[in-house]
């Protein structure tokens, strides 16, 4: 039987079944290459997070030029890279005693793992239990740089506490310090943007220092997120991005400013299935499943709905400009109306015919699915490429 990369090379995407998952090659290359751009100027080496896109072919394409690390966000991820020969991996999400057995078991197989947690308590119990399982663990302590999620203040003493413990060893041994500003989605200007990467970039340095006050040795200082990345003017101080949705960028991006409507590479492809003339709007089968129940545009200047209407060949719609919106969705029915409330012209979409949507929160669009229709320049298929799910 042939693989879905042999039976899909070739064909138009007319000859996909929807919905699909699509990426434009051009776009996904112009946004790796923007911030491998950036990077370069600012100095500082990309450890691309793969939780984005979680698939092997398109963390090839993010690693090119860079070290060779990754970040991951589950352990299945992690053991994706390993086996197309990524050995450097960083999982950044915080880690529990009960999952180094299976850290252990990426060691054994080549990997070079490094962990993240953000508590003494956690340091005390994850040095115990790597340490009975004979290995010497890099461990980074988690900064919180914006107070959107975990992490240590770069002045609690428990900063310091953790330090010390990851250090004695011997299962462990202090890798550094990492931060993410995840609030950076909140910001709506380019100087607000600015400010967030600088606050970023200062605290984790800040806390690097506070370690290394301490006689602590404190290699690596981890920063990132795709906004505070490509509007850091500075690095000073700081080892290594991370970044991961720039890889497709979305609507909560173009939302934020940090790219354009066009510059998002991924959609899904969808047919129109019914339409409903007294309310003017038409449904299509790319509802939450293949849409995800993202709402990050929500609270943004401009709501997107649950995605936002683009034509066949990825341009707008001959619609008012940007005007289509999936406004409701159930599990496999969207409902698309036209922003301004008026009615849609349905004459233009008869039942049948193809729409893509752009994803809120590019993440979640592409969790909903298992793989990738790539398209060449001229909009043609040129392969499948499979996502890594799971944990
Ligand atoms: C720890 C960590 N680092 C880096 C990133 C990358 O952020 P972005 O997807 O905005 O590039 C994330 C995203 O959630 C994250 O959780």
């Amino acid at each position: 039987m042939a693989t879905p990369a042999q039976a899909l090379s070739g064909v138009t995407p007319e000859a996909l079944p929807t919905p699909s998952l699509l990426v434009d090659r051009a776009r996904l290359a112009r946004n790796i290459d923007r911030m491998r751009t950036r990077l370069a100027t600012l100095g500082v080496p990309l450890r691309p997070h793969v939780k984005t896109a979680k698939c092997a072919e398109i963390t090839r394409l993010m690693l090119a030029g860079q070290p060779g690390g990754v970040t991951v966000s589950t352990l299945a991820e992690a053991h994706d890279c390993l086996d197309h020969g990524i050995t450097d991996i960083l999982y950044a999400v915080g880690i529990v005693p009960a999952k180094l057995d299976a850290v252990a078991a990426l060691v054994a197989d080549g990997a070079h793992v490094t962990v993240l947690l953000d508590a003494p308590a956690t340091a005390r119990d994850v040095a115990s239990r790597a340490a009975a399982l004979g290995l010497e663990l890099p461990v980074m302590i988690e900064i919180d740089s914006d107070g959107h999620r975990a992490g240590l203040r770069p002045d609690d003493p428990a900063l310091v506490e953790a330090g010390r413990i990851l250090d004695a060893g011997p299962g462990t041994r202090l890798a550094g310090v990492l931060t993410h500003a995840g609030d950076s989605y909140q910001c709506r200007s380019a100087s607000a943007l600015e400010a967030m990467a600088e606050r970023e970039r200062v605290c984790v340095v800040g806390a690097a220092a506070r370690l290394r006050e301490a006689g602590l040795r404190c290699p690596h200082v981890s920063v990132g997120s795709t906004p505070t990345a490509l509007y850091a003017t500075r690095l000073d101080g700081v080892t290594e991005v991370r970044a991961g949705v720039y890889v497709f960028m979305d609507l909560v991006m173009a939302g934020i400013g940090v790219c354009s409507v066009d510059d998002i590479a991924l959609s899904v492809l969808t047919s129109v299935i019914g339409h409903q003339h007294e309310r003017g709007r038409m449904f299509v089968d790319a509802g939450w499943m293949a849409l995800s129940r993202d709402r990050g545009t929500a609270d943004q200047p401009i709501d997107q709905g649950y995605g936002l209407l683009r034509a066949p060949d990825g341009g707008p719609t001959p619609d008012a400009p940007d005007a289509l919106v999936v406004t409701a969705t159930s599990q496999e029915h969207g409902i698309v109306t036209a922003r301004d409330g008026a009615a849609v012209d349905l004459s233009r979409w008869p039942v049948g015919s193809r729409l893509r949507v752009l994803p809120n929160h590019a993440c979640a669009t592409a969790a909903q699915h298992a793989g990738y229709a790539l398209l060449d320049e001229r909009g043609r298929v040129e392969t499948y490429w499979p996502r890594r799910g799971g944990w």
